[in-house]
């Protein structure tokens, strides 16, 4: 397959990372299917996009004729047959859950065309054992994108033991067109950045859990001290802390290495449902205008 032979790529899920990958997509001239379990999701999605590109606009970055052109090509659907259809590419953003995706993969296999490329953006699950859950572990690879997908120029590509040089190849060339820039890494729980990252957005959490410093104090040192973009919390609350809590667990269960070990606030906030920005109450309370940080 050739990158300028996609008419169609279908994304699974419609989420805080599906949403932003249907975006980039169709912003590169393709035919996108965006397809998630129920309407609601599908909506919320839809949503989003429009707002990022109503944004884009306002800032006369785009047109609005342009806009209206990007958003045509987005056909979002809880129909899987409907979305998979004539699909050249099928980018899977379902929850991180590996029983999930090897399931979703497993159905997917059964009614993609033969020719159609998988790639799934996973934070840390194994592409092969999920490679494994279909008949085209050949053509099956990760494709790791960065949260807003729109705006952070990251994808990691995630080669299975399986994997064909063809398509890493291809798919190295679909990042590109898409206007990312790639880097190749091998298998490994978390592959290269969520190696890194994870245990220092765990000690944050384990820092506060001790009453080392405040959600406040903690953000603003790494922000001014390190000069990184964001502090741990406020990054916590993007990434949602449901994602971050499959993430860890998972590392723990593959490295057994306590580097990876979630802490018990973590979980517990995975329990109340405090996931972040997308339910509203995380480390921050976005309730409030500007957001608040919240006592522990
Ligand atoms: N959040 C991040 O910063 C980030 C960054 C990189 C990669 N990822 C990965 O991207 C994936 C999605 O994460 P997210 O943050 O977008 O989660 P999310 O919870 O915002 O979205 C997941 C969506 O998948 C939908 N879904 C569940 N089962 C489905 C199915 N069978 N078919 C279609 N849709 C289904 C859900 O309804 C939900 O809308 C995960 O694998 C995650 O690890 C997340």
């Amino acid at each position: 397959m050739k990158v300028e032979d996609v008419k169609k790529i279908c994304v699974m899920g419609a989420g805080l990372m599906g949403n932003g990958i249907v975006q980039v997509c169709a912003q590169a001239g393709f035919e996108v299917a965006m397809r998630d379990i129920e309407n609601r999701f599908v909506k919320n999605g839809l949503n989003n996009i429009k707002k990022n590109l109503s944004r884009g606009v306002e800032k006369g970055k785009m047109t609005q004729e342009q806009m209206d052109d990007i958003l045509s090509r987005i056909h979002g659907t809880t129909d899987l047959k409907e979305a998979v259809k004539d699909a050249d590419v099928v980018i899977e953003a379902i929850i991180e859950n590996r029983d999930l995706k090897r399931k979703v993969f497993a159905e997917l296999d059964e009614i993609c065309k033969p020719e159609c490329v998988f790639a799934s953006n996973t934070s840390s699950i194994s592409i092969t054992d999920m490679a494994a859950a279909t008949k085209r572990s050949e053509k099956f690879i990760g494709m790791h994108f960065f949260n807003p997908v729109p705006v952070m120029r990251l994808v990691e590509i995630i080669k299975g033991y399986e994997t064909s040089e063809e398509t890493y190849q291809f798919i190295d060339e679909l990042s590109k067109k898409l206007g990312k820039e790639t880097v190749l890494v091998n298998e490994a729980p978390g592959f290269a950045v969520n190696r890194l990252l994870l245990p220092f957005l765990l000690e944050a959490i384990f820092a506060l859990q001790e009453g080392v410093t405040t959600v406040e104090d903690m953000d603003k040192a790494i922000t001014l001290g390190l000069n990184h973009p964001m502090g741990p919390f406020t990054l916590l609350d993007f990434v949602g802390m449901d994602t971050a809590l499959f993430i860890a667990d998972y590392m723990y269960g593959e490295f057994q290495d306590s580097k990876y070990r979630a802490p018990i606030l973590l979980r517990k906030m995975v329990r109340a449902g405090h996931f972040g920005r997308k339910t509203g109450i995380g480390f921050y309370d976005y309730s409030k205008k500007p957001p608040e940080p919240r006592s522990f």
